[in-house]
């Protein structure tokens, strides 16, 4: 497999006897180990070009950090400072927001909430520690349509102070691209069609930064691999042919290791999942790793290709045990103050928009969250759609009124997802990130316990950037 996650190499030591895993010595060196000191980063936006598509096609001109796509790792210990300086080398405006890190507002990267935004030829500096270990990622939040649509993401992994026995710790970022015929990426970003549907999805998915035909694997080996879907619309539904995958978390969040509900991981933009994947397979053969999200467009992401070696070990492992959870406080639901969020907007089938009704300005604004659009990325004196007391447990009941499904993100916090359409879910798992099908209701359930203003927002891009984003002030 490509990209293996830095700190691998690290855990040698550790793995080595660990629960009975041998470590083959397979581990590759790490691509790029940073000179700099532990906790230390830096990040370079500018304009780059990347072979997305293979060597049979041109070079695609991207936005990038760090001139890689995806953006280099980033690789932080639980509990532990880092420091990102980041230097913007694009013609315009960025930021960079730390996706599902519960940090101080003032380093969430939302222009004029947390912070002026980083003018060309200009750096800013990023500190925080995060509380929770897990994957998670960063992109910008300003002109997201085309920093994200052009390239600008990456992995931002918090390692657990022990780590779990694994023969491999594996990233997969899975990224959508409207691509044309020579490889580069179509214009056209917020034109209404997609404002008002479902959003740019676009023709060509990448693993790591590249169409994968195949990623290797070896017979019976364990492997953590985290997917994280930084794409700006696609929702992804992933089926491992002849694989049972165990959900081990979920944007960064632990949960009790689980087969996900008919084999389908279902995969919003922005959300992470965490997966143990034994590797039962037969060497030398080849498995699908199928998305079947949209109704007759299901394609293969890539393959896994077994090595026609003989099993790396002769018995099966015994199941996992939980990832330890983090120190997220437990919502009171009880006590917990109610508050319904209603989703509007969007076309309809009749060509109407939903709920949309008592808008008064329609040029830009597709959507609305309880009569109210925001629109673009975040800027100074947005007004919040509520009030919330710091300290106290909220529970909202987020109602999507329209055709369309919404990955809705809170910044700054994760939260428990209690119920669908009044129906208490399973494991009751946190997430930062929570899919609200069409027509459909989903409870969550939080403590407001970061004081400051956090947006809450839909994350297929172009549903937040023409109105369906809110601001929660926290006091
Ligand atoms: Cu990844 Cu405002 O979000
Ligand atoms: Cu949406």
């Amino acid at each position: 497999m490509s990209a293996i996650v830095g700190a691998a190499t690290c855990r040698r030591s550790f793995l080595v006897g660990a629960a009975g895993l041998l470590v083959a010595g397979t581990f590759p060196r790490a691509s790029a180990e940073s000179s700099k000191p532990p906790g230390q980063f830096a990040l370079t936006a500018a304009k780059g070009r990347a072979s997305l598509v293979g060597k049979a096609h041109p070079a695609t001109g991207v936005w990038c950090y760090g001139g890689t796509i995806p953006g280099p790792i980033i690789r932080a210990r639980q509990g532990e400072p880092i420091r990102i300086v980041v230097d913007n080398n694009l013609s315009e405006e960025t930021t960079v927001h730390w996706h599902g890190i519960r940090l101080p507002i003032g380093m969430d990267g939302v222009p004029g909430i947390s912070q002026p935004p980083i003018a060309p030829g200009q750096r800013f500096t990023y500190e925080f520690t995060p509380p929770d270990a897990g994957t998670f990622w960063y992109h910008p939040h300003a002109d997201s349509l085309q920093q994200l649509g052009r390239g600008m993401a990456g992995a931002l992994i918090v390692d657990e102070p022990g780590p779990i026995a694994v023969d491999r710790d594996v990233l997969w970022m899975l990224t959508d691209w409207r691509l044309t015929a020579d490889a580069q990426i179509a214009s056209g970003f917020g034109n209404s069609m997609d404002a008002a549907m479902s959003g740019r999805v676009g023709n060509t998915v990448t693993v790591n930064g590249a169409v994968s035909k195949e990623e290797r694997v070896r017979a019976g080996e364990r492997v953590r691999l985290r997917l994280v879907n930084s794409s700006l619309a696609r929702i992804m539904a992933l089926r491992f042919e002849q694989h049972r995958p165990l959900i081990i978390a979920i944007d960064g969040q632990p949960c009790d290791p689980h087969e996900p509900d008919g084999g389908r991981l279902l995969l919003g933009p922005a959300m992470r999942i965490d997966l143990l994947l034994d590797m039962q397979g037969k060497p030398g053969r080849r498995y699908r790793v199928i998305d079947d999200f949209y109704d007759g467009l299901a394609y293969w992401v890539t393959k896994l290709a077994y090595e026609d070696k003989p099993p790396l070990r002769a018995h099966s492992l015994d199941p996992p045990p939980a990832l330890p959870r983090n120190p997220v406080p437990e919502p009171d639901v009880t006590t917990a103050q109610r508050q319904e969020l209603r989703l509007q907007g969007g076309m309809m089938g009749g060509g109407g928009m939903a709920g949309m009704g008592g808008m008064s300005d329609m040029s830009h604004a597709a959507w609305a969250i309880n009569g109210t659009s925001m629109t673009g990325d975040g800027h100074a004196g947005m007004a919040p759609l509520l009030t919330l007391q710091l300290g106290r447990s909220y529970l909202f009941t987020l109602r999507n009124d329209t055709a369309w499904w919404h990955p809705m993100h809170l910044h700054g916090h994760s939260f428990r997802v209690l119920s669908r359409n009044g129906r208490p879910v399973p494991r009751q798992q946190w997430a930062d990130t929570v899919l609200v099908p069409p027509r459909e209701t989903v409870d969550i359930a939080f403590v407001a316990d970061n004081p400051g203003d956090w947006m809450l927002h839909c994350h297929v891009t172009d549903h937040q950037v023409s109105g369906m984003m809110a601001i929660l002030r926290i006091v």
